[in-house]
């Protein structure tokens, strides 16, 4: 045990050492010290329940403003303007007529924001901020009016900090987080972008805590995008407060920087949901320092992570080519798929990167990105990506928008630095065969994870496929099974044919100790059959037995039991179905 720990402690770290550095912080991700008085339900038989349940977190609410159910789409200026003179009511105005004009609105763009130095240098007698009357001479009020009459909303931004970061210093919301919202929520502001400027070394959890609740005691409902750059691990704590994150420094219209944002924000997929996104920065696409092929790997990238889509070059100029990345309405759709899953790499080597992306209608998007400079075969397979049990699988090609069908390998020729984007749909599901079948020697229809693949006959080791070991719950070792991660589901085809399912369920010893807790459900279409309550690492291994009688399609749930993620390894121990 001690050595397992060890080696777990060891891997956490790493991770986390990882992300400090990319990040550019030094603090390792919090760990939640092991629950106390947990109860052990070793042993529990299945419990029945007539009420379908929602059977992910993933759907979970966030921060209860109903916002961003998907991630935001909109516009901001600062990637395109910065705080030049250009940056002002002609602007925004013409922002706001482009989207209509040239179907952005149609394609899901809806909030259009402005940056930093939309205010005077100084608040007012009464402690107010003061538009710029140069930039808005008419205020912020009517741009927000202008931007309402379009069928728009409108966004503003702040620093939880005494200034923002421009060096002209305009006042910042620290302390004034009531007067400032009250003020944006007269004006009919919908979206706070609050930055992290001038932040006097306050807590960043309380800061930006004040901000949330002054938003929320408006009344008005207004999207809260916290950029505090990933400097104290926002993944941990902002899902509670904001719709969103930023997880990483400003991003710059290079190559260099968009993908080396990119590979930081890619570890941090299982943090995302409905109403809480990473958000690695905001779009550069159409800005001119990288090619067309570039910008649509950005874009296929951003919309794989389920990132907030918020377009940083002026419209108004946008050539064709910049027009037709952004309005991809096929890439937008990944982005905005209701799951609200974010892609994980599924395989990164030699600069070859596969990421798979669960949608809401059982498919998958892959992004085979080639990020050397010389083009490459990238080649992946449906089982690799999550999906299986059936004979063939359709495949849209996302930018030439050809179709094919594939009965497992995915692979394309990629350009240098260049993105082919697929949307993978699996034919119909081939049942199982009759007698006791081990669920690891099935093809799953569908497997979702928390950190790494789900693995076979496998503990989840969290990084990579194929790096667990043999699964262990409190020293018991089992030959078959399923090593997952929280939150996991793993989904079977049954076509009718199966009657029982019967499996071990625990939190692998590789967790360390009593580390970890999760809680394990099995659903048949959709209601939930069996429920083992909360187990941790200190619990032996429970059986579940459930009726799956005259079922399509069972499921295999493991939430995280509402305290984090952290620790989460959840092994489905010898499951065995029956089937006639
Ligand atoms: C910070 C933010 C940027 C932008 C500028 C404005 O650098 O991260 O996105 O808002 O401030 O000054």
């Amino acid at each position: 045990m001690h050595t397992e720990r060890h080696i777990f402690r060891e891997r956490l770290a790493a991770v986390a050492a990882a992300l400090a550095l990319l990040t550019g912080g030094g603090v390792l991700i919090a760990v939640p010290a092991a629950a106390a008085g947990t109860t052990a339900i070793a042993g529990k038989a299945a419990t029945a329940v007539a009420t379908p349940t929602t059977p992910t977190t993933a759907t979970t609410p966030a921060v209860d403003n109903g916002l961003a159910r998907t991630p935001q789409m909109g516009f901001n200026n600062w990637n395109s303007t910065h705080c030049r003179a250009e940056f002002n009511e002609a602007m925004v105005k013409g922002i706001a007529d482009t989207f209509v004009s040239q179907g952005l609105k149609n394609a899901g763009y809806t909030y259009v924001n402005i940056d930093d130095c939309w205010a005077l240098p100084s608040r007012d007698a009464a402690g107010n901020l003061v538009p710029d009357p140069v930039r808005f001479p008419g205020g912020i009020k009517a741009v927000a009016d202008y931007v309402h009459s379009k069928g728009l909303k409108f966004g503003i931004y702040s620093s939880a900090g005494t200034k923002t970061c421009d060096v002209q210093g305009f006042p910042g919301g620290l302390g004034h987080e009531q007067q400032d919202a009250d003020l944006w929520a007269s004006w009919g502001v919908d979206y706070l972008k609050y930055d992290n400027c001038n932040n006097t070394g306050a807590d960043a959890r309380q800061r930006y805590t004040a901000m949330a609740n002054a938003l929320k005691a408006t009344g008005r409902p207004i999207l809260y995008s916290i950029c505090e750059w990933g400097e104290n691990q926002p993944w941990n704590w902002a899902p509670d407060i904001g719709n969103s994150w930023r997880t990483t420094g400003d991003i710059s219209d290079s190559w260099s920087s968009m993908i080396g944002i990119a590979h930081r924000n890619q570890g941090l997929a299982p943090y995302a949901k409905p109403g809480a996104w990473n958000d690695p920065d905001m779009l550069e696409v159409g800005n001119g320092g990288m090619s067309d092929t570039e910008y649509r790997t950005h874009f296929s990238l951003w919309a794989q992570m389920a990132a907030p889509l918020l377009i940083g070059s002026d419209l108004r100029s946008a050539s064709a080519a910049t027009l037709a990345i952004l309005k991809n309405t096929d890439v937008i759709a990944v982005d905005q798929d209701s799951l609200g899953k974010q892609a994980t790499v599924v395989a990164s080597s030699g600069g070859l990167v596969v990421m798979s992306k669960p949608l809401a209608d059982g498919g998958r998007s892959v992004t085979l990105t080639n990020e050397t400079t010389s083009t490459k075969t990238v080649s992946t397979t449906v089982g690799a990506i999550g999906i299986g049990g059936a004979s063939s699988y359709a495949l849209k090609d996302l930018w030439s928008r050809q179709t094919s069908t594939t009965t497992g390998t995915i692979s394309a020729s990629v350009p240098a630095h260049g993105t082919v984007m697929y949307r993978v749909t699996p034919g119909a599901p081939v049942p199982p065969p009759a007698g006791v079948n081990q669920l690891s020697d099935l093809s799953w229809t569908s497997a979702v994870n928390g950190w790494g693949p789900v693995e076979r006959d496998r503990s989840n080791g969290e990084q990579a496929a194929g790096d667990g070991r043999t699964l262990t719950v409190n020293g018991t070792t089992y030959a078959k099974g399923l090593g997952t991660h929280a939150g996991s589901t793993v989904t079977y085809y049954l076509g009718g044919s199966c009657t029982t399912l019967t499996t071990g369920v625990g939190v692998d010893d590789e967790s360390g100790g009593a580390n970890g807790s999760v809680v394990f459900q099995i659903y048949r279409d959709g209601t939930k059959v069996a429920d083992s309550g909360r187990l941790t690492g200190a619990d032996a291994s429970g059986e579940l037995t459930a009726d799956l009688t005259g079922g399509l399609e069972l499921r295999l749930v493991i939430t995280d039991s509402g305290d984090g993620i952290n620790y989460d390894h959840a092994d489905w121990a010898a499951p065995r179905l029956t089937c006639i």
